[in-house]
């Protein structure tokens, strides 16, 4: 297994000796498969950020799940992991699944960027936020597992999901929490990232985001017909 010291040595020698960054649509084989899907994802050259992650990380859970959650992109946890929300963002947003009596082993989460997009700092791997052709190359993946999930409610997690669902001009704190559609999913809520809860300036604001995300994700599962 890479130690992080080593993804950094290889993402600096990937980087000095490719300066072009490249982003084309990906495209995902027309199957019903989940694995099929996932095992395509798994080879992604879309765009270039494939190069800099350990692994793909594809979106988990069943297939007939009435509800998806869409992150941004995989953290440095998820990267190692090959999983979507494993690491601090992934346990606040578990703690407020539960608190509003979601259960997250039915629900399909996933990211609307595939890989891990950082930067190295020192010996640490910084998180770079996606830009809108790298959202594009990556979205055919998402709108697969949407063909194939066919959710009844989508919630799309702060601005990069929103933005890929709904395009550049949305704004999360204008629409925030209510039920909308789109082209790529009949009903999607939308509501902040769990990460921006853990960047809060004190414990009060921490507590007041926190109990409205748990808020949002009620509104959501009432809006997915489960309650
Ligand atoms: N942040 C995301 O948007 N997705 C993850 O999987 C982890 C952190």
């Amino acid at each position: 297994m890479n130690t992080n010291r080593t993804r950094v040595a290889i993402h600096n020698r990937n980087m000095r000796t490719d300066a072009e960054e490249f982003a084309r649509p990906a495209q995902p084989p027309d199957t019903t498969s989940w694995s099929a899907l996932r095992e395509a994802a798994k080879d992604c050259e879309a765009c270039h950020l494939y190069k800099g992650a350990t692994q793909t990380v594809f979106g988990e859970g069943p297939k007939g799940a009435t509800m998806m959650l869409v992150g941004e992109q995989p953290g440095d946890y998820e990267d190692v992991a090959g999983k979507p929300f494993v690491g601090p963002a992934g346990k606040i947003m578990d703690q407020a699944l539960e608190e509003a009596g979601i259960d997250r082993t039915k629900v399909y989460v996933t990211n609307a960027v595939k890989h891990f997009k950082w930067e190295p700092r020192g010996k640490r791997r910084i998180h770079q936020k996606p830009n809108s052709r790298e959202i594009a190359a990556c979205r055919p993946w998402l709108e697969a597992e949407l063909r194939i999930v066919k959710p009844k409610l989508v919630v799309a997690m702060g601005a990069t999901a929103a933005q890929t669902i709904f395009g550049p001009a949305f704004r999360v704190t204008r629409e925030r929490g209510k039920v909308l559609s789109s082209k790529l999913a009949p009903r999607v809520l939308a509501t902040v990232h769990p990460s921006s809860l853990l960047r809060q300036p004190d414990e009060a604001s921490r507590e007041r985001e926190y109990k409205r995300f748990v808020s949002d994700l009620r509104a959501a599962l009432y809006a997915a017909g489960e309650e």
